[in-house]
């Protein structure tokens, strides 16, 4: 068992292979957080809980201790902690103070489904444990249970909640957060993930400071703007030193994460819904059930956080026959056509790309309704036969022919108000009866809070799955909420919209991609507008950003590396000057940033020189002997594109090792070249030293010592160069 619970100690102990999480039950009532970090095989913590009352803060039940000076699991507001609570509720009589006393425990093998959320799973009860303690206001008949899991072979810890009423009355539930972890110092960092369309998951790193640090998203979806992901670090901590603990929310909806420092210099940190705009009428015998949100602690830095972020969910979230899959290398025509395609034009790209050794033809918008712009046609899932004379059907068809697999690009959440599934529903979208509706990208959002709604999407969508041979799936999104509301919900259920919305979404995903179990789906939304791991529950890669210049991708990589794993990112050669930026960085440049991720292309083939194509074959044939470990590999990051203490941020460099240790892909670049800027090495790490290694293709062999202490030069000339190697262990 990985859970233990000392009847005499009164304490629970949750371990992971390399990590100790410690919660003790003090005076039989509250549940105090006393530790998590490195492991501790068998504490005593007779020394570890601090009782003490301070000036201002009342005694808590009369006695000698304030819980505003105790670390704890769940806090509760309005009673004797002034710190932010985990939970808000009204009562009937309009009373607020919810006070959960421990009321029981139970530790199960294994690691239970959420129900109608997307969570980590197990393959067998013996991969990890599960905790749940039982909190309860028996004076008001609500229960809380705050689940655990603590996998045995990954340092994660999984918690979430459940919501239960047991009286006869309604309760509002007004916030139900999914943890709250309390720490006894503040000497550490915050650090996000921020950016906007075409920039997202910067780095950021700020120290902690008294009173409350948050990043989250109230539009609606997890959002360009910041990730639902962060870490507290400790001071030093760099990627391989000090401590690191991340938290990331498995959803994909509105959430709330952050640091409290209160005025005893400890933080309070948490993760969970948003509160903003969110409520939910619990009525009797009803249960709420809150999202996952894992915990990654590392003693040893971000590498081994990001390394177990990117196991876990590469083996136990993305799910599916793509999850051991190697992924197809694809060519989608969005930035070689836009909307200006037919089907001569398509079959010539598709034709080119299957010279080139592509695999697989993405059709992007455009393709359905009388759609040639962004103003029309979301929703009317039906081909322009303008464009498309033969349909999807056809069209999959000649391209199988061509000897490629056939991909689509799909919109499902969305309405054009020029279409007729809106003239047909007007009140089908997101919206508030007498206001305006606000359009972007000329589009409305479906109100995925109504079943129908759902039924119509499935329905659809699942019928061009069923009629033509389509191989992938891009399914995007491409705006934020506005004027949230719902024609499908009371008056005193309407802030239960944002959250509906995403269950409606889930159950959409779930019966859509488990009907179709080999197809492979990639989210998006606007690239990387909904990058979490609620989306990767159902697609294994997503569209990591519309920004496709190689230089922008270094940073966008390398932050979105920091939690997600390089199977999930979608990474695509553009053409130059690029679209977004302007900028023209070489092919091999673009070829060598897009391989470090999920692989494809995005350019008009028919445009290429000669010499080009080659390059492209050469490119495409490489990361076919690549993918199998770059994939499913563990990456390392050894330089990083953001400025930090002991970097400008002009170099980045990564490499991927096999999980064996024997394969080894490894990549440099530089932005600007500066003359006599110095000798630049590429030091390896992770290599075995005193085995050796030889460098394909260079007919060169090294010690894995030298490699990692002395490592290789790397001369570059030149702006936005990159040099890559690939390394095999003899
Ligand atoms: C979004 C996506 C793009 C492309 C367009 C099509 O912006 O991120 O990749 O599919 O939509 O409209």
């Amino acid at each position: 068992m990985s859970i233990i619970f000392d009847e005499q100690s009164k304490v629970f102990h949750l371990q992971t292979s390399k990590t100790s999480y410690i919660i003790h039950l003090w005076r039989g009532k509250y549940l105090v957080h006393v530790y998590w970090g490195k492991k501790i095989k068998t504490p005593d913590i007779s020394n570890a809980v601090v009782n003490r009352v301070g000036g201002f803060t009342p005694n808590t039940d009369n006695e000698d201790y304030s819980l505003d000076y105790m670390n704890q699991e769940y806090p509760t507001g309005l009673g004797t902690d002034y710190r932010v609570p985990a939970i808000s509720v009204v009562y009937a009589d309009g009373s607020r103070n919810a006070k959960l006393l421990y009321d029981g425990y139970k530790i199960m093998s294994g690691k239970p489904k959420l129900q109608g959320l997307p969570a980590t799973y197990v393959e067998s009860d013996e991969e990890a444990d599960t905790l749940y303690i039982t909190l309860s206001d028996k004076l008001k008949g609500l229960k809380v249970i705050l689940m655990y899991t603590a996998f045995h072979n990954l340092d994660a810890i999984t918690r979430t909640v459940k919501v239960i009423n047991e009286s006869n009355d309604n309760i509002l539930l007004e916030k139900v957060l999914s943890a709250s972890v309390d720490f006894e110092t503040y000497d550490y960092d915050f650090i996000d993930f921020h950016g906007a369309w075409g920039k997202e998951r910067f780095m950021e790193r700020t120290p902690l400071r008294h009173g409350i640090q948050v990043i989250d998203s109230k539009r609606g979806s997890s959002s360009h703007q910041l990730n639902p992901f962060f870490i507290m670090a400790s001071k030093d901590a760099n990627e391989e030193y000090g401590e690191a603990y991340g938290f990331n929310l498995v959803y994909s909806g509105n959430f709330t994460g952050g640091i409290e420092v209160d005025c005893a210099d400890k933080p309070r940190v948490w993760m969970g819904i948003n509160e903003y705009d969110f409520s939910w009428k619990l009525e009797p015998g009803q249960e709420f059930q809150a999202p996952e949100v894992v915990m990654v602690y590392s003693g040893k830095g971000f590498g081994p956080m990001s390394r177990t972020y990117h196991k876990l969910y590469r083996t136990r979230l993305v799910r599916g026959k793509y999850r051991d899959e190697p992924r197809p290398i694809l060519i989608n025509n969005w930035e070689a056509t836009y909307f200006d395609f037919d089907e001569d034009k398509i079959i010539g790209l598709a034709k080119a790309a299957k010279e080139l050794g592509i695999e697989l033809f993405v059709l992007d918008d455009g393709w359905f309704g009388k759609r040639n712009g962004d103003d029309c046609s979301l929703g009317d899932w039906y081909v322009n036969k303008e464009k498309l004379p033969n349909g999807i059907t056809g069209l999959a068809k000649k391209i199988n022919e061509i000897g490629l697999k056939f991909g689509l690009w799909i919109e499902p959440e969305m309405v054009s108000v020029d279409s007729d599934l809106y003239r047909t529903h007007p009140d089908w979208c997101i919206h508030v009866p007498d206001r305006v509706r606000t359009e972007a990208r000329n589009q409305l959002i479906l109100d995925l809070s109504r079943k129908e709604v759902c039924d119509y999407i499935v329905d659809t969508i699942g019928g061009i799955l069923q009629e033509s041979d389509i191989s992938y799936i891009k399914w995007d999104m491409n705006r934020n909420m506005s004027e949230f509301g719902s024609a499908g919900l009371p008056a005193d259920r309407q802030k239960e919209m944002p959250h509906r919305y995403m269950l409606g979404l889930y159950d959409v995903m779930e019966r859509i991609t488990s009907a179709y179990p080999d197809v492979l789906f990639e989210g998006c939304s606007g690239g990387g507008g909904r990058f979490d791991p609620g989306i990767l529950y159902y697609m294994p890669q997503i569209w990591t950003s519309d920004d496709t210049d190689a230089m922008e991708r270094l940073r966008i990589q390398y932050g979105t590396s920091m939690c997600y794993p390089v199977s999930a990112m979608g990474a695509h050669v553009s053409a130059i000057p690029n679209h977004q930026t302007g900028r023209v960085t070489s092919l091999k440049t673009r070829g060598d940033v897009a391989m470090s991720g999920n692989f494809g292309y995005e350019l008009d083939l028919m445009k290429l020189t000669d010499e080009e194509k080659e390059e492209i074959k050469a490119q495409v044939k490489q990361y076919k002997e690549l993918r199998t470990f770059v994939q499913a590999g563990d990456m390392y990051r050894l330089k990083s594109p953001f400025i930090t203490t002991n970097n400008d941020g002009n170099d980045t460099a990564w490499m991927v090792i096999s999980e064996d240790g024997t394969d080894i892909f490894a990549a440099y670049f530089r932005k600007s070249c500066i003359v006599n800027g110095g000798i630049y090495r590429m030091k390896f790490t992770a290599l075995e030293p005193d085995s050796t290694y030889e460098i394909v293709g260079e007919n060169m062999k090294y010690s894995g010592d030298e490699l990692m202490e002395i490592g290789l030069i790397v001369d570059m000339w030149g702006d936005y160069t990159s040099r890559v190697w690939r390394l095999k262990k003899i």
